[in-house]
């Protein structure tokens, strides 16, 4: 079952989609409602943990459970036909030839399914979304056409569980909190307020109310089935509703009330008879409202057809202007693939991690790393609100270096854990680093970085270590100082606080310690002793890159830096103290210690050469001591880096006697820090292609096979092999490892990692999904946890920043494109569009001669026809002269690839 896709924007047709399991769509939209939906409608829809209108749906309720949007059709009468191909006959024909013939067609946040029966003559259709104009509702379009040569009586009736309540009730009281329900029905639909809420927050008084609405501009419902046991009668379920046998129906009318059952969303509409061709169609509104009033009012406005269709249009408009980048390559699939890649960070936002089918994790909300990486993509399609976000972000970061991991929904917003469970991940110091990188130099807005903000305080102290019992909830989630007064540093002092502290936080190997995971949040049982390698690279890599921020910043003017008078204890450019582990860690006891309740509030004012040398020096011992100690030279003549070790002390990597012990994570930070050499590269990419890559599942898996569960390194070895953290093809790392070899200029087998990917997530025969890339491919092929991936933001930042190599330089923009010669269209052109320094750019790559990157050079480059210099070193467009490009059109950029 292969999709297509058609037009420009990335919608896809799909025909038997309902011979795909486990396959779900996202309709979502900005206010909060988050839905999805499988072939057959099933899925739910939910505001947030404790409001879901429909059940909730893990993976296997999409095909064990009909408690979801149910549709029927009753044909003269007799004949009961479920329009979501949900009847248990429908079932039953499911793999017979005489199946009846079923389609999705979608695009960003709509979907349309066709069922056609033509024993039945009839054809219907359900067009699905939530609109993107903000109203807290998903909407339904559904159409049946006679496309027999006879007159047919037809009757809709809807059946949409309303569960109305938190998710933690599906096994926790899911009775008791029925008899909360008070139903009615009203002159279109059917209502839902619970009088109260039973859910962690304790019982409290319910104001949120959930609906189904339905009609059209001539008509109404002629009646509901509110109560699901009266619907589905002794004996039958919502797959064979013993309520449509009766003959004539008997639904309840207008203002009926009851309470304390499970409530329908039935609404039942007229009979009517259709000639040949004719069509008949409904609309039906399913949404929450914060009283009835609002929640009528935001259904009723699209119980017709032009408000339906208006809005339809006008979701799909929103998306496809929000997806911003266009690509055109040699391959059409990939630029339209790559529309859905770019538009999952937007899902992430909206969904966090929690809430599509696969992700029956957590309670809502992203983590840390998340947080930052979701950035990426934002800098890539609209960098308007980011400077702010990063600035807020930074307020989560603690005076040890580690940071607060619960996240409040509101930006800037983190919580306390009343649970007191301290876990410290040694991968968060990195990843903002990364991110106000990418953002310095796409924006050329260096000045973030002498923006202050605070810090967070909670009752965590001493990197997870120790407790401050001195603080209390009620002195606020904000480090104070010595006089009360809430302590303000600079965004480069966050990012010194972050990166020295995990530099002296060591252990035995002199690697910065694992602690309670690294971004393989499954590598979490080597707290004590284990170290991670790979990380520690990234270390040295930010160590190297605050040292180039603040040699632009002395370029620019700024000489002395204040810092707060603690962080001092953490400057020394002496090597001995970098090879002493214990006195590293007395070091950091020590800097720990002095911030561990207030801090003094007193600046220290630093000269920034001086600060430069210090953490170039660091960076390089870093570098230094990596290399000398963690290179694995196999017997094959190949090479790779050990990334970690365990909590027995132990190096993980290596090739024992029984197998090849090789962790991709390990080599894609030694690559993408530098501490891999040049000609280790090399080494590195046989070694990977050996061990780890594996065509049929989408390319480089996470991990050998170590044969063992081990129980002093994580819980990844309780995977299974070949799923998820344990040796999955895990699509972030993966895309990590393309980018890595990017950016040592391996142009080839970058292209080869993220290929791979692309070539097997977009084949949906064998991954099995929609559009888009999965969090990882399992061991039989199929793409699981699919939109809601960091590995989207990477894939995306690694194409425009690296493939085609558009990127900024301080504020300036430069061309360091890496595509290879069949990227490139029958006119040997490759382009892409985006938005840079605010202006709409087409940047048109012509390689006449169809070079590779080996053999191409930039000869010249012009913008809206007219020749530019080169800048500096490089080929590029200076942001001055970009600024000065009128307003809202579209300038283009050309740039000639040629040998000499
Ligand atoms: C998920 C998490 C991410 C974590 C990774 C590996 O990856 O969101 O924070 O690092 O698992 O454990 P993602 O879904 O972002 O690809």
């Amino acid at each position: 079952m292969k999709y297509e896709f058609k037009g420009n924007q990335g919608d896809f047709y799909m025909e038997n989609p309902d011979l795909t399991s486990y396959l779900y769509f996202p309709l979502a939209n900005e206010s909060g409602v988050m839905s999805c939906v499988s072939p057959d409608l099933g899925g739910d829809s939910k505001m947030d943990q404790n409001s879901f209108l429909m059940p909730p749906v893990s993976c296997e309720n999409l095909h064990n459970d009909k408690s979801s949007r149910n549709v029927w059709c009753r044909v003269d009468g007799r004949g009961l036909w479920s329009l979501t191909g949900r009847s248990s006959w429908q079932q039953a024909q499911l793999f017979s030839d005489h199946k009846e013939s079923a389609a999705v067609e979608a695009g960003f946040m709509h979907h349309k399914l066709t069922r056609t029966l033509k024993q039945l003559g009839l054809k219907g259709t359900i067009s699905s979304l939530v609109p993107a104009t903000g109203e807290k509702a998903e909407l339904m379009k559904i159409q049946i056409e006679n496309i027999s040569g006879e007159y047919k009586s037809i009757q809709i009736v809807t059946a949409i569980p309303l569960y109305a309540r938190s998710a933690d009730n599906i096994r926790d009281h899911r009775h008791v909190t029925a008899l909360l329900h008070r139903i009615k029905t009203t002159p279109s639909g059917v209502i839902v307020t619970p009088a109260m809420t039973f859910d962690e927050r304790g019982h409290k008084r319910n104001h949120r109310s959930y609906g189904v609405f339905g009609g059209n501009e001539f008509q109404r419902p002629v009646g509901y089935y509110p109560v699901l046991e009266d619907f589905i009668g002794e004996g039958g379920n919502l797959e064979n509703p013993k309520a449509l046998y009766e003959n004539p129906l008997k639904p309840q009318g207008v203002d009926f009330e009851t309470g304390g059952y499970e409530a329908l969303g039935g609404l039942c509409f007229q009979e009517c008879r259709i000639g040949p061709k004719e069509k008949v169609t409904y609309f039906v509104a399913m949404g929450y409202g914060n009283t009835e009033e609002e929640l009528i009012q935001s259904c009723e406005q699209f119980l017709n057809e032009r408000a339906f269709d208006r809005c339809w249009e006008q979701t799909a408009d929103y998306w496809n202007n929000k997806v911003n980048v266009r690509l055109n390559t040699g391959n059409h699939v990939f630029d339209l693939w790559m529309r859905w890649v770019s538009f999952q960070p937007m899902l992430r936002r909206i969904y966090g991690c929690s809430f599509l089918p696969h992700h029956d994790y957590g309670k809502g909300g992203r983590g840390w790393r998340d947080l930052w990486q979701d950035c990426l993509a934002l800098l890539m399609m609209d960098s308007s609100g980011v400077r702010q976000m990063l600035i807020d972000n930074f307020g989560g970061v603690r005076m040890d270096g580690t940071n607060a991991t619960i996240i409040g929904s509101g930006q800037g917003e983190f919580i306390a854990d009343r649970n007191n469970i301290a876990r410290v991940w040694m991968d968060h110091g990195v990843w903002p680093f990364l991110t106000t990188e990418l953002y310095v130099h796409q924006t050329g807005d260096l000045g973030i970085l002498l923006e202050n903000n605070s810090y967070f305080k909670d009752v965590q102290v001493c990197r997870g270590e120790e407790k401050d019992l001195k603080w209390k909830a009620e002195d606020g989630e904000r480090q104070r100082d010595g006089e009360g007064q809430i302590y303000s540093g600079t965004i480069l002092e966050h990012l010194l606080v972050q990166n020295l502290t995990s530099f002296y936080d060591v252990g035995e190997h002199n690697h910065i310690r694992i602690r309670g995971a690294d971004w393989n949040d499954a590598l979490d049982l080597a707290s004590q002793r284990g170290e991670s390698v790979a990380f520690t690279c990234m270390y040295g890599y930010n160590l190297k890159g605050l040292a180039d921020f603040l040699e632009e910043l002395k370029a620019q003017g700024t000489e002395e830096l204040e810092v707060a008078q603690e962080i001092r204890q953490l400057l020394t450019e002496d090597r001995a103290v970098y090879d002493d582990i214990g006195k590293k860690q007395e070091i950091l006891a020590h800097y720990c210690r002095s911030c561990s309740h207030r801090i003094s509030g007193k600046k220290a004012v630093i000269n920034g050469e001086e600060l430069q040398a210090d953490l170039r020096a660091k960076a390089s011992w870093i570098f230094d001591h990596v290399r000398e100690t963690e290179w694995i030279s196999s017997r094959n003549g190949y090479g790779w880096y050990n990334g970690y070790y365990d909590n027995s002390g132990n190096k993980v990597e290596g090739e024992g006697a029984a197998e090849v012990r090789m962790m991709l994570t390990s080599q894609v930070f030694s690559l993408m820090s530098g501490v891999a050499t040049d000609r280790q590269v090399g080494e590195v990419v046989k070694a990977s292609h050996a061990h780890l890559y594996k065509e049929d599942i989408g390319g480089y898996r996470l991990n050998t096979d170590f044969h063992e569960v081990k129980m002093d390194l994580g819980r990844m070895f309780g995977f299974a092999y070949g799923h998820k953290e344990n040796g999955a093809v895990f699509s972030h790392m993966a895309t990590m490892y393309g980018n890595a070899l990017y950016r040592r200029n391996a142009s080839r087998e970058g292209y080869h990692a993220l290929m791979s990917l692309f070539d097997h997530c977009s084949n949906s025969e064998k991954s099995r999904v929609y559009p888009g890339i999965p969090e990882y491919v399992d061991a039989r092929g199929r793409g699981v946890y699919h939109y809601l991936t960091g590995a989207a933001s990477w894939y995306l930042v690694t194409v425009i920043t690296e493939m085609f190599g558009i990127r900024g330089q301080y504020g300036d923009l430069v061309f360091k494109p890496q595509l290879l010669k069949e990227q490139f269209d029958w006119q040997h052109e490759a382009w892409a569009s985006l938005i840079f320094a605010g202006k709409s750019l087409k940047v048109i790559y012509k390689n006449p001669r169809s070079l590779d990157p080996e053999t191409y050079r930039i000869t010249g480059i012009s913008l809206n026809g007219i020749p530019c210099q080169p800048l500096n070193r490089d080929w590029g467009i200076g942001r001055e002269e970009l600024l000065k490009l009128p307003g809202q059109e579209l300038h283009t950029i050309t740039v000639d690839l040629n040998a000499e």
